[in-house]
Formats: structure tokens, C-alpha cells, sequence
């Protein structure tokens, strides 16, 4: 949701934190502003500006800040509590005090309540304003930040990661943590934090990772770690793999087409990593599954959000295919919140690219506490979810920057066909002839994901026919329903076209009430078992004048006919590994009519890239 950052060193800060908030923007695009501290003129004072809207807007205000600031804090917001105007942007400031926060306080309300009875006067209609005055109220008490910080987390309900420089102690910031992600970089004779590691990459690849109820304080030298009780605690700097580099847009017009583009040399490093290639075997330490008791589980439940429960979905499949666990899949905002009948014979799979969504993170602590077996499928190490899993895959796909997950779904399809794989052959429920076909396939699949990206072409001209469509349907069977629903997102959050993706069998059960000549309706039918069922589908539309969109098998005539556009997807020799390849052209599909519409493609209105709160 929203993005944090913070310098202190012996740099001028304004621009740097600027440069950093811009790698965040991707976290939210409501408002931003910048805090600096300002101790060349007189005693030491906090100077900031704030700006509604994308970052573009805060630019020109940068100006403003004293220039040669060498400690301060930046914030992108993604409106919770209060319109995404000016006046609630962060920082909030109040004397000497102020601090910037990423999560949702709770309690906010009741807070509020008590502070304005004591005469505090509001500035904001933000949540995050209860905290700076709480904080100012315990710092008159305790005349102390670091204790004043103790007293003030026992008040707050919810989740936060907070920044936070008093002027009267210039040099040190505090940085807390409950429930919203934040990270620390260690750098030489300076020191930053960052709501992820993207932001700290052209500066430091040492990063910290605080746990919830924990708080850093930051100077150029030293960063000191405490628990919530004032506890001191020993925090050694990981070191990150990805390069700033790897986080450019290396010439492509958006970061969505790029991640695009990276597909095949995300699946080939990931196979590289995760199996034996030569031996038909699993690197079983990449995979997680060494920490996990397999003997134990009886049934699978896995959970996760948006893009990541439709490649759920497709996981699934593979999980009763090879492995015949009954599995179960579902959104982890519902999950929970019912009363799921989890135990400990259950393995629970959290599937997120980020590693941060606040609900999914909830299930797996959860789980966890049900005496679950818990493994996560996440592409950033180090974040929440993993760190509270049994055990872990790391995609290690490189960072997802545009807000439409295009390499993560893919990467995650083929971490589960994986998974299901090697849990599948432990359980003797693959016979070799099986896994040298699923090994063949996979071995197959980089140059075959190499084609699909590289029929971006054919796709435009597509797009162009379709890019004014005020609705879309999408739809298929087996492992291209999951396909159908993740291609009917990526046009809606990215074009704003609606799309609905549904079961192809479904349809006459209701959604053809919308079909008539207007309706183009995107098909997806490899030549899998469900094939015939599909054509016949098919045909109903067809007969109701939908425009049909094929995506299938090169050189199926058949179904080529009957379309009018067609799509010719390589085909890769296993059903369920095809769903990575029938799901490109879609992506690519939304990516070029949303360009055409002119919406910005990598940061869609209203939607943040890592959500983290529920
Ligand atoms: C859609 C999209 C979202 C995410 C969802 C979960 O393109 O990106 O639907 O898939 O917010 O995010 P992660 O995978 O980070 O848990």
C-alpha cells in the first residue's frame, strides 16, 4: 500500500529520497511528501512539502527543502483513512514531531476521541494523525523518544510501520514495526529504511529485516534494534541478490511489458534452480519440501489473492493430479474468517509475490497456529509471509515492478507444477513414464514461452479490434478457467475494460444473457480433454453472433474456423503446464488495449501493488 523511505548520512537527502519514493510509487500514487531535517539555520527544525496526486506533482516542490538536509523521510500514499487530498499526505507534523506510517490504526476512532477531549486539535482526517499526537503527548511525559515510542504502541490497534525524526534529538531516526512490512539498509556511514528493498537497492544491498514488535533507531553510523519492551536485539544485515538494474525498465515503454518479456528467462533459471535436469530430480532444499513432514499431510488447502489464487487455482489441479491430496483452494481474505477444517494433517500452501498481503500473512499465521504444516510460494525473500512459513519456494522471478502480476503468475504456475511433482513421485503416485513426460515438457517450456512473448504482434493488431469494447468475456475449462479469470483481470485493472472470465460449461447457466454482436469473447481451448466440450461452448456463442477470440493449438483449423481472431498458442505437451502458455497472449492482449486506451499501464487507478492491509 503505502511507500516509506528514510536517509540519514552525510548526503544532501531531498533528491535521494525522491528517487527513492519514485521506485515505490507502485505501492500507492494518492499523495506524497517529503520531511527533512534542517540544522544549518539555527537550531535544528523539520522543513517538508507535500503534493496530491503521482509523485510528478511533488517534484517541482523539492525546491522548497533546504538543500543541504542530510537526514529525512519521504511517503507515497494509498488513501485508507481520509481523501487522497494534500491535507492528509504524509508526513504529519506537529512541533517538533513528525512521522510518516504505512498500515491502518484500528483503533483510531476511539483514540481520536480521547486526544480531542484533551484539547489536540486535528489537522487531517487520516488515522495515522492519532499516533503522531499520542507520540507527542508521551514524549511531554517521558521527554524521551525511544520511551515515548514504548508508551505509544501499547495504544495502538492494527498495523504499522512507522518513521519518525524529533527534531530536539537531530541525527537519529526511530523506525517501528507492527504488521506493516519495513526494511532497513545498512550503508557506509549512512543508513536508510524503505517499505521494501527496491527502494534501497542503488544504495545498499544490506538489508535488516525488523519483526513485528520491533523498532529500530537509525543514525549515520549504528542501527540499534528493540523489542516493544525495550529488550536490545541483534540484527545482522542480509545480503540481497537483486541488482538496481534488475529493477529499470531496461528501454521497454512500461515495466508491465518488460516483466512480460522476462518470462522465458524466469522459467529457465527457476528450473535451473529448482531441479536436476539431467536426473529427472528436485533440488529439494529450493523447493521447501526438505522442511516440510510429507508423511504428515493428508490434504492440502492453499490460499492467496487476486492474480496469485488464480494461479492457486491452476496449482491445485496439479496438487490432486500427482499427488491425489484432496486440495482445496480459496481467497485468503474469506478464509480467515470462517472456521476452515484445518489441522494438523493439513499442509496450508500461501502463494503471494510480494510476500506482504496482509490477508494471506493472516491465514498463514493462522494455520500456523492450528498446527498446520505451512509452506509459502513468494517471489520476495525476506518478506512477512515466508519469514512465518515452514517452508519456502522462492520464485526468485526478480522484481515485479508494474502493478499488473504478469512473470510472478507464471512463475508461480510453474513452482506449483513443481511442488506437485516432486510431492506427487515421494508419495509413489508418479510412475517414471510420467515424470520423464512432465520433465520433457518442462525442459520444453522456456523456448515455447520465448515464441509466445515474441507473437506480440499478431496480438496488437488484435488489441487494436478490441481495445473500445466496453465489456469482454472470457473462457475456458480445466486449467484455462484459472487462465480465462487471470486474463479477465489483467484487461480490467489495466485497460478499465470490464471483463469476466468464466467456466466454459458455465455459461449457459447465465452470463450468455450478455452475449450478442457486440460481446467479444476470448476462448481458450488448447486440444486438452476438455477440448470438445469447449468447441461445443463455443459454438453456443457463436450462435448468439459473440466475437470469438481463440486461443489455441497452432494449426488447429477447426478451431481456427470458427473464430474471429485467432491466437495460435506452441504447445508444450502437458495440460497443465499449457496454462502458462495460453496465459501470455491475454497478458500481452490487455497490455496493448490498455495502451491504446492511454491509462497507465503500470500504476492502474485505485490499486497499489503489495497490499497490506486487510
Ligand atoms: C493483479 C495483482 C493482484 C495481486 C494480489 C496478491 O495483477 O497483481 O491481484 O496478485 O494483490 O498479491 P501478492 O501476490 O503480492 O500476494
Amino acid at each position: 500500500m503505502c511507500g516509506v523511505i528514510g536517509y540519514v548520512g552525510s548526503k544532501p537527502c531531498a533528491r535521494l529520497i525522491f528517487d527513492g519514493l519514485k521506485r515505490l510509487e507502485y505501492r500507492g500514487y494518492d499523495s506524497a511528501g517529503i520531511a527533512v531535517l534542517d540544522t544549518e539555520n539555527g537550531p535544528a527544525k523539520i522543513e517538508l512539502v507535500k503534493a496530491e496526486g503521482k509523485l510528478i506533482h511533488l517534484e517541482p516542490h523539492l525546491g522548497e527543502l533546504p538543500q543541504k538536509a542530510t537526514m529525512g523521510m519521504g511517503h507515497t500514499r494509498w488513501a485508507t483513512h481520509g481523501a487522497p487530498t494534500a491535507r492528509n499526505a504524509h508526513p504529519h507534523l506537529h512541533g517538533d514531531l513528525v512521522i510518516i506510517h504505512n498500515g491502518i490504526i484500528e483503533n483510531y476512532r476511539e483514540l481520536k476521541e480521547q486526544l480531542m477531549k484533551s484539547g489536540v486539535e486535528f489537522k487531517s482526517d487520516t488515522d495515522t494523525e492519532v499516533v503522531l499526537h499520542q507520540l507527542h503527548a508521551e514524549l511531554d511525559r517521558t521527554k524521551d523518544l525511544k520511551a515515548a515510542i514504548m508508551a505509544t504502541v501499547k495504544h495502538l490497534r492494527g498495523a504499522y510501520a512507522l518513521g519518525i525524526i524529533y527534531a530536539r534529538e537531530p541525527g537519529q531516526m526511530y523506525v517501528v514495526k507492527q504488521g506493516s512490512p519495513v526494511v532497513l539498509g545498512a550503508g557506509d556511514g549512512e543508513n536508510f529504511f524503505g517499505s521494501d528493498a527496491l527502494a534501497l537497492l542503488p544504495h545498499t544491498n544490506r538489508a535488516v529485516f525488523l519483526m513485528d514488535g520491533e523498532f529500530a533507531r537509525l543514525t549515520a553510523d549504528k542501527i540499534e534494534v528493540w523489542d516493544f519492551s525495550g529488550q536490545p536485539l541483534r540484527r545482522e544485515p542480509a545480503v540481497l541478490n537483486w541488482s538496481a538494474a534488475s529493477a529499470d525498465k531496461q528501454g521497454y515503454k512500461h515495466y508491465m511489458l518488460k516483466e512480460i518479456h522476462e518470462q522465458p528467462a524466469v522459467m529457465s533459471s527457476m528450473m535451473s534452480r529448482l531441479l536436476d535436469l539431467k536426473a529427472n530430480g528436485f533440488v529439494e532444499k529450493e523447493t521447501g519440501l526438505d522442511a516440510l513432514d510429507l508423511g504428515r499431510i493428508k490434504n492440502v488447502a492453499i490460499v492467496a489473492c487476486g492474480t496469485a489464487h488464480y494461479a492457486g487455482q491452476i496449482g491445485r489441479y496439479m496438487i490432486e493430479e500427482f499427488t491425489r491430496l484432496p486440495a482445496n483452494v480459496e481467497l485468503a481474505s474469506e478464509f480467515r474468517y470462517r472456521n476452515p477444517c484445518i489441522d494438523s494433517s493439513t499442509l496450508v500452501i500461501a502463494v503471494s509475490q510480494s510476500g506482504e498481503t496482509a490477508d494471506t500473512l493472516a491465514c498463514v499465521k493462522h494455520a500456523a497456529a492450528q498446527g498446520c504444516q505451512v509452506m509459502s510460494i513468494c517471489n520476495v525473500r525476506f518478506s512477512s509471509i515466508p519469514r512465518a512459513s515452514q517452508a519456502v519456494l522462492y520464485m526468485e522471478a526478480g522484481p515485479e515492478v508494474g502493478v499488473a502480476s504478469t512473470k510472478a503468475f507464471t512463475a508461480m504456475v510453474l513452482s506449483f507444477y513443481i511442488v506437485a511433482l516432486a510431492m506427487g513421485v515421494k508419495r509413489g503416485k508418479v510412475d517414471p513414464g510420467r515424470l520423464e513426460k512432465s520433465f520433457d515438457a518442462m525442459r520444453r517450456l522456456p523456448a515455447l514461452v520465448d515464441r509466445a512473448v515474441n507473437a506480440a504482434g499478431v496480438i496488437e493488431e488484435i488489441a487494436h479490434k478490441i481495445y473500445e469494447a466496453q465489456n469482454m468475456l472470457f473462457i475456458g475449462r480445466g486449467p484455462s478457467f484459472p487462465v480465462a479469470t487471470e486474463g479477465a483481470l489483467k484487461l480490467k485493472e489495466v485497460s478499465y475494460i470490464h471483463a469476466e472470465g468464466y467456466a466454459g460449461g458455465e455459461l449457459k447457466h447465465g452470463p450468455i444473457a450478455l452475449v450478442d454482436r457486440h460481446m467479444p469473447v476470448v476462448s481458450i481451448a488448447p486440444r486438452d480433454s476438455t477440448y470438445e466440450k469447449m468447441i461445443s461452448n463455443i459454438e453456443e456463442v457463436r450462435a448468439r453472433q459473440g466475437r470469438i477470440i481463440g486461443v489455441g493449438d497452432i494449426g488447429d483449423e477447426r478451431f481456427q474456423s470458427i473464430c474471429e481472431h485467432y491466437i495460435p498458442c506452441p504447445q508444450v505437451g502437458d495440460d497443465h503446464l499449457q496454462a502458462i502458455l495460453s496465459v501470455i497472449p491475454l497478458q500481452l492482449l490487455a497490455y496493448y488495449a490498455a495502451d491504446m486506451r492511454g491509462t497507465d499501464v503500470d500504476q492502474p487507478r485505485n490499486l497499489a501493488k503489495s497490499v497490506t492491509v486487510e
